[in-house]
Formats: C-alpha cells, structure tokens, sequence
C-alpha cells in the first residue's frame, strides 16, 4: 500500500499575531505538490490554532501539540481531546521529546494519550526518540521499540497515527541524522510493527522523520525507502518549509 508522504510543522512555543498570519501568508501562496502526492500539517501553539484553522489553504491541516489524557474536567492549563474535535481541528502530536523529558511524560502516559485522542477521532503524530546517551550504548532500537510498544499496548487501528521517530540528540541541534541512520532507525521500526502489530500496519503505517530537517538536508533523506516524510520544527517557521514540502516528488 502506498504511503502518501507527510510534512509536519511543529512551531513549538513560538510566535505572535503578527508572526503567524506571515506563517501562514508564505504557506498560501506557495506552489507545492498537490495533496495526492503530500499531506501538510502544521502545529501552532494552542492559542493560535482557530486563527491559522482559519486562515491557512484548504489543502493543508492544522495539528495541536498536545492533548489532555483523557475527559476534560478538573484539569487546570489542560486542553482536552474533546476540545479539539469541538474546535475542527484534526490532528494532534503526542509524546515529544520536549514533553517527555520536561514534563516527565512516561511511555505508558503517552500510549494512554495516543489511545485517547484516537477514540475522541484525532489523528495522532506519535513521537518517539533515543537520546544520545542511549544511541551511544547501543540501546536505540531497544529504546524507539519499547515506545512503540506502549502505544501499540493501547491501540487496534493505526490507520489514524503517524509515528515520528525524532532522535534526541538531533532535535534543534542542527546534528541531523544522516540518511543511513535515519533508514536503519525507521526500517527496523516497519520491521517491529510487522511482527508485533502486523503486516498491514507496518506497511501503511507512516513513519517520518525529525530533527534538524531543512531545505538543504531533506531530499536526501526523502529519497530514502522507509522515510514517509518529515516532523520539522525551527525550519517550519521559515519560508524554507515549503522547500521541505516539495521534497515530497
Ligand atoms: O517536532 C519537531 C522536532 O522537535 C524537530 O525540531 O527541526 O527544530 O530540530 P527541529
């Protein structure tokens, strides 16, 4: 089954107003693949989610960075899953690295919330991630598959997630895995998803690429076989974005 290749935008905590509506002008007018061949999604913070829902093309999405783990209620700062779909807002990015480290989101945190925001009908970019001192000893492959699991322990249908592998040590670092690793990381995990989950999933399930992505690295990693596109964080505030975009063809 083919995988249509996907680019994310993840502007993190970043922007104004002003900032964002030039975000959002530079996306509408620029000329990109058509969304048979890529599917666009950009993730600004929660509180400028209605206006670029509002703004932004038809043809491209808007994600929010996180969501609530279960029903909203007595949940002081949180947003809910409930509150999103409210909202029209379709997709949601869950367990980044960010927020697993800062705010000590666990693996099984994470696979609750992924399990979650798919019953509430969002899709899902699930980010997993070693760290530099787990690729150094080794423990990559150990680390991105005991993530994976824990989603894979509270889910049946993957056909609403996107798996984002992001390693650590690449994440605004301008260290970007190169082409090779970045394939070995995503092959291995299509070949966990095969004998864990199965083959249907492994072979539609996308899994793209994150950190450090931009204009000049991404056709290279594009160009490989089990790389279905990018999760691009500082470079998706730039004009640059769209040349990550057209990596797509
Ligand atoms: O979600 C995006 C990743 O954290 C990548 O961020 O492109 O700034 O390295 P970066």
């Amino acid at each position: 089954m083919a995988r249509k290749f996907f680019v994310g935008g993840n502007w993190k905590c970043n922007g104004t107003t002003e900032e964002v509506k030039k975000i959002v002008t530079t996306l509408n007018e620029a000329e990109v693949p058509s969304h048979d061949v890529v599917e666009v999604v950009v993730s600004p913070p929660f509180v400028f989610l209605t206006l670029v829902k509002g703004l932004l093309r038809s043809d491209f999405h808007v994600a929010a960075q996180n969501c609530w783990v279960r029903k909203g209620g007595a949940f002081t700062g949180e947003v809910s899953a409930e509150m999103l779909v409210n909202l029209g807002i379709p997709w949601v990015i869950i367990g980044h690295s960010e927020r697993r480290a800062l705010l000590n989101e666990s693996n099984e945190f994470v696979g609750d919330k992924v399990a979650y925001a798919l019953s509430q009908g969002l899709k899902v970019i699930a980010c997993i991630g070693e760290t530099l001192e787990q690729r150094e000893s080794g423990s990559t492959m150990a680390v991105v598959a005991a993530q994976t699991k824990a989603i894979a322990d509270k889910i049946t249908n993957w056909d609403n997630v996107v798996l984002a592998y992001e390693p650590v040590w690449a994440i605004g670092t301008g260290k970007v895995a190169t082409p090779a690793q970045a394939q070995e990381v995503h092959c291995e995990l299509r070949k966990w998803l095969n004998e864990n989950v199965g083959a249907d999933v492994a072979a539609s399930t996308r899994i793209i690429y994150g950190g450090s992505v931009n204009g000049a690295n991404c056709q290279e990693l594009a160009g490989q076989a089990d790389v279905d596109g990018f999760l691009v964080g500082g470079a998706s505030l730039k004009p640059e974005f769209v040349d990550i975009i057209k990596s797509a063809t």
